[in-house]
């Protein structure tokens, strides 16, 4: 829930952490700081607020300067955002910046306590491991740090500086992500690789339970028991330009567009000779075969690519699927087989609850397959099979086209599934997966209808609450429409199985509260009008989104937004784009942080 950054080499260090900072801070956004050497002593700048608060407050107050230090921007966890909160947090000689939780943090602080350290200044966890390290430095930092990791609990990851060893950084990974940059002179570290590569596409990946040393612009490593590790050099495969808003005014709006792109560079390599072949992710037919059950377990926008993920997997491959929250999920004892599946989505690769249930599956015995964006990270390294999502580089917190390739892959898996068990013949996969190869094409069409959203998106500014209906993979589809609606303009928004409403909800409907209606499933179309009907009579306001071929009474409809027609189970790729815009525009048109909206943070590394 936080980013870390760190420097050693030749450049202004301020300047490395600031901009390194900027492409960190969709991990969190509530407080920000740097701690520089600056001849020989430890200069530390921070601050609450976003990272343009603390750049406001060096220009004021003037900024460390210096060639080697670490920084921080943060999602509080630990106490109130506040400038004391803020970290660096410092010991009397060391200095730390940490994502992550410390879970036996109140014990040490204890201990310290019994042992005269009282000089407390914040509520954190930090500065507990900071004063923890401090107590324990005699000298030499890898076996002060050492001693410290074996006392401590929790998943993170520190950047750590001591005073009397200037232009040295150390950093530390246990389970929270950590890359250590390098350059002709110069290393780094990050939480991420797009925060470094403006300087630098060659990395290492920090693995649970190493420390890196940054030194004279050069890094060594070692384990936790302090034996020296080799390590293999990683370049980045995406540049710069994806990692800034190249002429969007938002990285949202700016992903939005990315997507016909993403989903070719998804699919594409996964379909040989017109049918589907996983055989590249370590699965192949037998595997597909074999499994009994699926349970596909993930979070927020993840989890709803995993609801049309089972909708299209049942009624093609006829496997019975359960789709599960992480966070639900991992505590509820789950019946598990080892003939059953899981599927595990993240764009991230390293949200807890998801990560803690990769864990729970692997000790059950169940197989485990990863649908992840970030290469490396936790989830695809630890999972028995990947599949990686090619969306390069996701930065703005609501998440748009790290979704619609989770949707491509869940066809592409439904497909394969669907032809390996001989549940479709090999002409209809092949139908189907050459239906998906044109999804690129109508989703860039659908983006095209930015105009008529936008338009659309003034009549829901003012609403208080508004719901979000549909049937079948309508419904699938428009949890993800109301997530990301509620996300970032802040409307309160539900969605609902548009045949369930008369059950209950139908008695919030007021006079002009907006009414969103998906209407793709042509199948369906009839009976979702009539549900329409039902809240349009009782004054809603209604907007409509369906395929333009759709034939209905246009008065149900206070808004239509029609979109291109393709094969109803793949309609969910093409009607996601207008959702997508609506709370893009509805959020743009109230003045809000789109990229960053409050109280978020892009990756969920705690419980
Ligand atoms: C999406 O807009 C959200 N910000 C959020 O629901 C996200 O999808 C969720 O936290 C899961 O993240 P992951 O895909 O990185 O695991």
């Amino acid at each position: 829930m936080c980013g870390i950054v760190g420097y050693v080499g030749p450049r202004d260090c301020s300047d490395v952490l600031v901009s390194a900072l900027t492409k960190l801070e969709y991990r969190g956004y509530d407080y920000a700081g740097i701690a520089v050497f600056e001849n020989g002593k430890i200069e530390v700048a921070k601050s609450k607020g976003r990272l343009s608060d603390l750049v406001a407050k060096m220009e004021k107050e003037g900024k460390p300067k210096g060639h080697a230090g670490i920084g921080h921007t943060r999602w509080a966890t630990h106490g109130e955002p506040s400038d004391v909160n803020s970290h660096p947090h410092s010991g009397r000689r060391v200095t730390i910046v940490h994502n992550g939780i410390i879970e036996n943090y109140k014990d040490i602080k204890k201990f310290l306590i019994e042992n005269d350290r009282t000089e407390f200044l914040s509520d954190t966890d930090t500065e507990v491991v900071a004063q923890l390290l401090d107590f324990y430095y005699d000298g030499n930092p890898i076996r002060c740090i050492r001693k410290v990791l074996h006392e401590i609990r929790g998943s993170f990851a520190l950047g750590i500086v001591f005073a009397d060893r200037p232009e040295t950084v150390y950093a530390v990974r246990c389970e929270s992500p950590l890359i250590v940059g390098q350059g002709p002179g110069e290393a780094f570290i990050a939480s991420d690789v797009p925060a470094i590569i403006k300087y630098t596409k060659d990395y290492y990946l920090l693995e649970y339970g190493e420390i890196a040393v940054l030194k004279n612009g050069s890094v060594s490593f070692c384990d936790f028991h302090g034996r020296m590790v080799e390590k293999e050099l990683k370049t980045a495969d995406f540049d710069e330009d994806s990692a800034e808003k190249g002429g969007f005014e938002h990285f949202m709006i700016k992903e939005i567009h990315e997507q016909p792109t993403a989903v070719k560079t998804t699919i594409t390599p996964r379909i040989e000779d017109g049918l589907p072949n996983l055989s590249e992710c370590g699965i192949t037919k037998e595997t597909l075969k074999s499994f009994n059950n699926i349970f596909i377990v993930a979070c927020g926008t993840a989890m709803h690519a995993g609801m049309v993920g089972k909708y299209v997997i049942e009624k093609l491959a006829r496997v019975s699927v359960t789709v599960d929250i992480a966070s639900e999920f991992r505590y509820r004892d789950p019946l598990l087989n080892t003939d059953d599946l899981v599927i595990i989505i993240s764009q991230s690769g390293e949200t807890a609850d998801s990560k803690a249930v990769l864990n729970l599956v692997k000790e059950k015995g169940a197989k485990t397959l990863a649908i992840v964006n970030v290469k490396g990270s936790s989830i695809a390294r630890e999972a028995d099979m990947v599949i990686y999502t090619h969306a390069g580089p996701e930065i703005a917190v609501a998440s748009t086209k790290a979704y619609m390739v989770q949707l491509s892959v869940m066809y592409l898996l439904a497909f394969e599934m669907a032809f390996a068990k001989g549940k479709i013949t090999e002409e209809k996969c092949r139908r189907l997966t050459s239906e998906l190869q044109k999804t690129p094409e109508v989703i860039e069409k659908a983006i095209g209808l930015s105009y008529n959203c936008q338009y659309i998106s003034t009549k829901l500014i003012t609403a208080d609450s508004l719901l979000y209906i549909g049937r079948g993979l309508d419904y699938a589809l428009s949890m993800e429409g109301s997530l990301k609606l509620k996300e970032i303009s802040y409307i309160h928004s539900e969605s609902y199985a548009a045949g369930e409403l008369k059950h209950g909800t139908i008695s919030l409907i007021t006079e002009g509260m907006p009414v969103i209606a998906v209407a793709t499933q042509t199948s369906l179309l009839e009976k979702t009008i009539s549900n329409i009907k039902e809240v349009k009579a009782r004054g809603a306001m209604t907007i409509v989104i369906c395929d333009d071929e759709a034939e209905f009474d246009d008065e149900v409809a206070d808004h239509i937004i029609r979109i291109p027609k393709i094969s109803e189970m793949l309609m969910p790729m093409v009607a996601t784009v207008p959702m997508q815009l609506l709370a893009y525009y509805t959020s743009v048109n109230k003045g809000n942080d789109v990229d960053k909206p409050r109280n978020l943070a892009k990756s969920v590394t705690v419980e």
